[in-house]
């Protein structure tokens, strides 16, 4: 497995091997990886002939308040997980290999970032396609592999390759979860034991609304306030939101009409948490 950290070398590599017909599949990544990230590695090199992946701590998709100091930076550990995984190029640049002085051109992201995570961290999705675009330019890979559990991210990268014509497939993976079901995170690190418990109150509201929608109920706004009810009930001490949306556009709904999912973020001690699940239709 080679690791560079030059944007030169990455392009180098990824087109040499494309000109030479391999099928390429990028992960992109913000290291500290567990079993979700190494799930979409594996993914790649079943379906691929090479697999890149980048690991990157993207400063602008933080909000100023946000975690990006304290993100949990691992590379010796992420880099034997990738060996393992079967990774061939790990991309490893500086932050000034990709926002160099003097950077100031942004993607401006399309109009579905605007809601939901878009309301609660501002700024977010326009440094996930910024960084996105940039790493399919540097690695132009074939496909790129994305897990589901950053639900909205997944879409708003779809949006961003299809306005922008970028020749690149998005692959969507499902999430990986612990035993008890909480949705693997380098997040979850930050949680104390007490905390860990208290972060499968994501994982309950979404088996609330699974089973209500399952038994028939179609009013969003009884499902929304019964995932409310769960998520503080166990545990959660603030909701950003706790919605279900149309699966495709994540456009608001009255009633269960068209495919949904239902997406929450909330907070366990200091800790925001994400999870989603789409339901059944
Ligand atoms: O999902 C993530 O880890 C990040 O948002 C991504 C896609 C690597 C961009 O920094």
């Amino acid at each position: 497995m080679k690791v560079v950290s030059t944007v030169a070398e990455a392009y180098a590599l990824v087109d040499h091997w494309r000109r030479g017909s391999m099928r390429i599949g990028l992960v992109p990544t913000m290291g500290a990886l567990h079993e979700g990230h190494y799930s979409l590695v594996r993914r790649s090199v079943s379906e691929c002939d090479l697999t890149v992946a980048t690991i990157f701590v993207n400063p602008t998709q933080f909000g100023p308040h946000e975690d990006f100091g304290k993100y949990p930076r691992t590379l010796d550990e992420d880099l034997e997980g990738l060996k393992s995984a079967g990774a061939a190029l790990v991309f490893t640049p500086s932050q000034s290999a990709l926002y160099p002085e003097g950077f100031s051109t942004f993607i401006e992201p399309p109009s579905i970032a605007a809601i939901l995570e878009g309301v609660h961290r501002p700024g977010h999705f326009r440094g996930v396609a910024t960084i996105v675009t940039k790493l399919f330019q540097i690695l132009p890979a074939n496909v790129a592999y994305f897990g589901l559990k950053d639900y909205q991210q997944l879409v708003v990268i779809r949006r961003v390759v299809e306005d922008l014509n970028l020749p690149i497939l998005i692959q969507p993976c499902e999430t990986v979860r612990e035993r008890d079901g909480l949705a693997m995170s380098s997040r979850n690190r930050y949680l104390s034991e007490l905390e860990r418990l208290a972060a499968l109150s994501l994982h309950r509201a979404l088996n609330v609304a699974e089973k209500m929608v399952t038994r028939g109920c179609c009013v969003v706004a009884e499902i929304e306030q019964a995932m409310e009810k769960e998520l503080y009930a166990s545990g959660a001490n603030h909701i950003d939101y706790a919605r279900l949306v149309d699966a495709e556009t994540l456009a608001t709904m009255t009633s269960l009409t068209q495919p949904c999912v239902a997406l929450i973020a909330a907070f366990v001690g200091s800790t925001r948490l994400i999870d989603n699940r789409l339901m059944p239709y």
